[in-house]
């Protein structure tokens, strides 16, 4: 509850959802497949009425709920991992009644570690992402293999697919599933 917000509106909304059959319902419609084995999660929810549009003010404060939450319960021994790979926004809308004022910004599963923790390598060393008073371009290297468009046309049909055919390829999209990258590349 004492996570940032734009102007100090405070103006989240989470549905807590442990019903095994709507996570699976989730799971079936598309979501991120290790959602099967989740037993608790949430949707958060934020009051998109906002003058800052261009800075998706809502979504923002949204995703520092998110974190504040992740940081905290990290304390508490509780792991969680946000949730992005999920159906539509409007179809979440009618799955959990959200009143059209509020934007469903995420999902997040949770649960006490099983296990020690772990930190993963970073990626990048501080040194490449810090720069100082503007953005250097210069020695930046992208992956050209790395084509977005491809999965963006993929990923915009199969989510306009009426639920009921989509639970039935659901099988078959799994290898699909967008995977980790590795690249060492900006
Ligand atoms: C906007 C956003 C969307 C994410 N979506 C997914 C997702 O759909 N599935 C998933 O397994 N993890 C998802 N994650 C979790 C990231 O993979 C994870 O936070 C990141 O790899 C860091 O992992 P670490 O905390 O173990 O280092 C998402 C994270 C963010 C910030």
């Amino acid at each position: 509850m004492n996570a940032p917000t734009a102007c100090n509106e405070q103006q989240w909304k989470i549905v807590q959802i442990d019903d095994k059959d709507i996570i699976q319902d989730l799971y079936q419609r598309g979501s991120a497949s290790f959602l099967q084995n989740a037993n608790q999660c949430f949707l958060a929810c934020y009051n998109k009425r906002s003058d800052n549009r261009e800075w998706l003010d809502h979504i923002q404060s949204g995703a520092a709920f998110i974190t504040t939450f992740q940081l905290l319960a990290h304390t508490m021994g509780v792991g969680s991992c946000w949730i992005g790979h999920l159906p539509n926004k409007s179809e979440l809308q009618r799955m959990f009644d959200i009143h059209p004022v509020y934007e469903p910004v995420a999902l997040v599963t949770y649960g006490f570690y099983r296990n020690k923790v772990k930190t993963l390598p970073r990626k990048h060393d501080v040194s490449r992402i810090i720069m100082k008073n503007r953005f250097v371009s210069d020695h930046l290297v992208f992956d050209l293999s790395r084509s977005t468009l491809f999965r963006t046309i993929g990923r915009y049909i199969y989510y306009k697919i009426p639920a009921v055919f989509r639970r039935k390829l659901r099988h078959m999209t799994v290898p699909y599933e967008k995977k980790f990258y590795y690249e060492t590349f900006d």
